[in-house]
């Protein structure tokens, strides 16, 4: 059996009180948000990419839509099923790392919210290829011309908060806008890899994925808007696109 990786066992020990966090208090106007910035149809399917507890997959599935929720995390998706069957509510759960996740359906809208597994880095990640492979992943998972929107710290923020002196103490990374920080929850004691993103590279791996961003706003939980990243806050959104395939050109004869 291969070794949980540290981000999968930060969350199986974190999961019977992940739902105290406060950020998890505002799911209703969250999904309200959602189903407008993703244009969702009635009966439209949902992939939602890091879906922790399932608070949006089920609160999307109360609303009728078909949901399949992934996560890298037994512990997470355990609390998920549990607050599903009380919400008397049918959506699939997955355990898979985003990164290199197969899924052979194509859906009509993708979430990856309040860094479901987008900005986790493992031990071993590399700070573009991680991001960019679950960037790549969702492209595939996406019918064209349907959208994804993500929430992801905010790179402004955390080199706002960091000093030269963890720099040198190695706790922040500026060539890949990382911190380290030791986690210490019962069973797990871990040096974690947190990555944040500025909007010009967000950009950049979008659309190198093959999705074109729409918005960049702010999008703290709690506080998601269509409105101007503070650069202070917590966390920003990214609203995008999969790019449609290029009718090919009619060639005239004669
Ligand atoms: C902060 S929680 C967010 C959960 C949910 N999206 C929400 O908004 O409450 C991050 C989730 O991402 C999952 N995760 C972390 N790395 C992952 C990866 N590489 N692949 C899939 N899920 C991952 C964790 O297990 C955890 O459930």
């Amino acid at each position: 059996m291969t070794e949980k990786a540290d981000w999968e066992k930060f969350f199986d020990g974190h999961a019977p009180v992940y739902m105290d966090n406060c950020f998890t208090k505002n799911t209703v106007n969250e999904v309200d948000f959602l189903v407008g910035e993703l244009r969702l149809k009635p009966g439209a399917t949902i992939l939602d990419v890091g879906c922790g507890t399932g608070r949006h997959s089920i609160e999307l599935a109360r609303r009728g839509f078909t949901v399949t929720g992934v996560d890298l995390s037994s512990g997470m998706l355990a609390e998920a099923r549990k607050s599903a069957k009380k919400a008397r509510v049918s959506v699939t759960w997955m355990q898979a790392n985003a990164a290199s996740m197969q899924i052979d359906q194509q859906f009509d809208a993708v979430i990856c919210l309040c860094e479901g597994a987008f900005g986790l880095l493992g031990r071993e990640d590399d700070a573009l290829e991680q991001p960019l492979a679950i960037l790549n992943g969702v492209a595939r998972a996406l019918k064209p011309g349907a959208r994804c929107l993500f929430t992801v710290l905010n790179g402004y923020r955390m080199a706002r908060q960091h000093s030269q002196a963890d720099v040198e103490h190695n706790t922040f990374d500026p060539l890949t806008l990382s911190e380290v920080s030791d986690v210490s929850i019962p069973g797990v004691t871990s040096a974690m890899r947190e990555r944040a993103f500025v909007p010009t590279e967000l950009r950049l791996l979008f659309r190198t994925a093959g999705l074109n961003v729409l918005h960049i706003w702010g999008g703290t939980a709690g506080d998601w808007r269509r409105g101007q990243i503070n650069l202070d806050e917590y966390e920003i959104m990214v609203v995008a696109e999969k790019k449609r395939r290029k009718r090919p050109s009619r060639i005239r004869s004669g």
